[in-house]
């Protein structure tokens, strides 16, 4: 940190310089079709990972992510032997080590064992598997619903199973990884819109429509990257006019966003059943691990027979489905736990505004960014954020544009206001020690 622009710089260009020998020999390597052996460390996207750690561990920053957890207790984790407060954690609604969900848990390892053993389609459907989806489908005023083992593997699997060479997907730019992967896997067309863009979408329909059997429109209940939402109702209009479908990713909406956490529909007024599929996931408010799909009971019933993600994988284990199950008995019993998220979410962010910071287009709920502009800086602070006793994470490049790069805090129903005052406050002061540093760096390299 206490080198000049200059000497930052040159070690920069020696990066570069390395960055392309490693490229180069790679694509040699790689292009010699007598070699009898292919070693892992010599794949271009290897390569990547490789270059991006050395980048950092030659300007003397460590890496923020993969850190070593060492225990949680509530709102807070141990890392490398330190206590801190914890805003990287989906537990939006701090019910990971309530009493009651362990129990359930172990009631329900007790009765079924650990494993489900085989898929639904071979082994059967538990009782719990049908009492998890039922719950679901209620608590969303749908039809039915189908849990997958991972949030993940539901986009693919549903995606895959929707649409294909004749169709088309107008997916959100900002969309989740595993969206795009599905879209990959149906071998579709698609095309990815400005994010939030409906009027884009409505132009591009009028012009393309014609020519797809069906068309599929992707978008998030709430972005998981910087915490924005989308205005439903006008993509709801628009995928009327064309005769689309609408799918909404509640991944990071469910429980969070809606005065009783029924996600995006409930926040903006809208019938559940006027999108066609509403994904979420188990593994954040509902603290578990699986996704779900929620509709009609004819889109359900398809993807039970042919979703390739449900059809050929594992039945939901006992211990995830009653982790579920409990979570969500507890959401609906205690809709205190939503409103209470809902109010220090808006807490954070009033306030962090108030320290002036950027909070981008975040909406105030529970995914909040504060924006940083730049992936080294964003890194450095987080690193000095640590040290100062809050866990945050940044998002760099290349996973968002540099200018983007932020601090994505999670806040929970259980962070307190008192820390929430705290971490704002000693983040203004990592940013503009940062930035105080960075222009005595600027004066030291003009006086050189
Ligand atoms: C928007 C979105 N969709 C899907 C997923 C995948 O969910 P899971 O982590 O439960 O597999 C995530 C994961 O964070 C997500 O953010």
């Amino acid at each position: 940190m206490k080198r000049n622009v200059r000497s930052l710089l040159e070690e920069l260009r020696q990066v570069e310089v390395e960055r392309q020998a490693l490229l180069q020999e790679t694509a040699r390597a790689t292009k010699n079709p007598k070699r009898e052996t292919f070693d892992f460390s010599e794949m271009d996207s290897y390569c990547e990972v490789k270059i991006a750690r050395s980048t950092g561990k030659s300007l003397s920053i460590e890496s923020p992510f993969f850190r070593k957890v060492e225990d949680v207790h509530g709102t807070k984790v141990k890392i490398n032997g330190l206590w801190v407060e914890n805003f990287a954690s989906y537990d939006y609604l701090g019910l990971n080590q309530s009493d009651a969900i362990a129990a359930a848990v172990v009631s329900g390892l007790e009765k079924w064992g650990v494993s489900a053993t085989a898929s639904r389609l071979v082994g059967g459907n538990r009782t719990y598997h049908q009492e998890l989806e039922r719950l679901i489908a209620d608590f969303l005023h749908l039809d039915d619903a189908v849990v997958m083992v991972s949030g993940h593997a539901t986009n693919v699997a549903t995606i895959n199973t929707l649409v294909d060479q004749e169709d088309l997907v107008l997916v959100d730019s900002m969309a989740h990884n595993s969206i795009y992967e599905g879209i990959k896997s149906a071998h579709t067309k698609h095309i990815s819109f400005p994010h939030n863009d409906f009027a884009w979408v409505d132009r591009k329909l009028s012009e393309l429509r014609t020519s797809f059997r069906h068309v599929l429109i992707v978008i998030e209940g709430l972005y998981s990257m910087h915490g924005d939402v989308p205005e439903v109702k006008k993509f709801i209009d628009v995928k009327k006019k064309h005769g689309a479908w609408l799918m909404i990713d509640e991944a990071h909406s469910i429980g969070v966003v809606g005065d009783t956490g029924r996600g995006i529909c409930e926040e903006q007024a809208v019938e559940h059943s006027e999108v066609e599929v509403i994904m979420g996931t188990l593994s954040k408010s509902l603290c578990s691990c699986g996704g779900f799909i929620a509709g009609s009971a004819a889109l359900v019933d398809l993807l039970r027979y042919r979703a390739p993600g449900f059809v050929y994988s594992v039945g939901m284990s006992a211990p995830d489905a009653y982790a579920a199950i409990a979570s969500l008995t507890t959401l609906v019993a205690e809709p205190e736990r939503v409103s209470r998220l809902r109010q220090r979410s808006a807490y954070f962010r009033d306030r962090a505004v108030d320290a002036g910071l950027d909070c981008g287009d975040s909406a105030g709920f529970a995914v909040a960014p504060v924006m940083i502009g730049d992936s080294i800086k964003a890194v450095v602070v987080s690193n000095r954020m640590l040290e100062a006793g809050f866990n945050v994470l940044p998002i760099i490049s290349p996973g968002v544009p540099n200018r983007l790069a932020c601090l994505r805090f999670f806040i929970t129903s259980e962070h307190t206001i008192e820390v929430i005052d705290t971490v704002v406050k000693t983040l203004a002061r990592a940013i503009d020690d940062y930035e105080l540093l960075d222009a005595k760096r600027i004066e030291s390299t003009q006086l050189q």
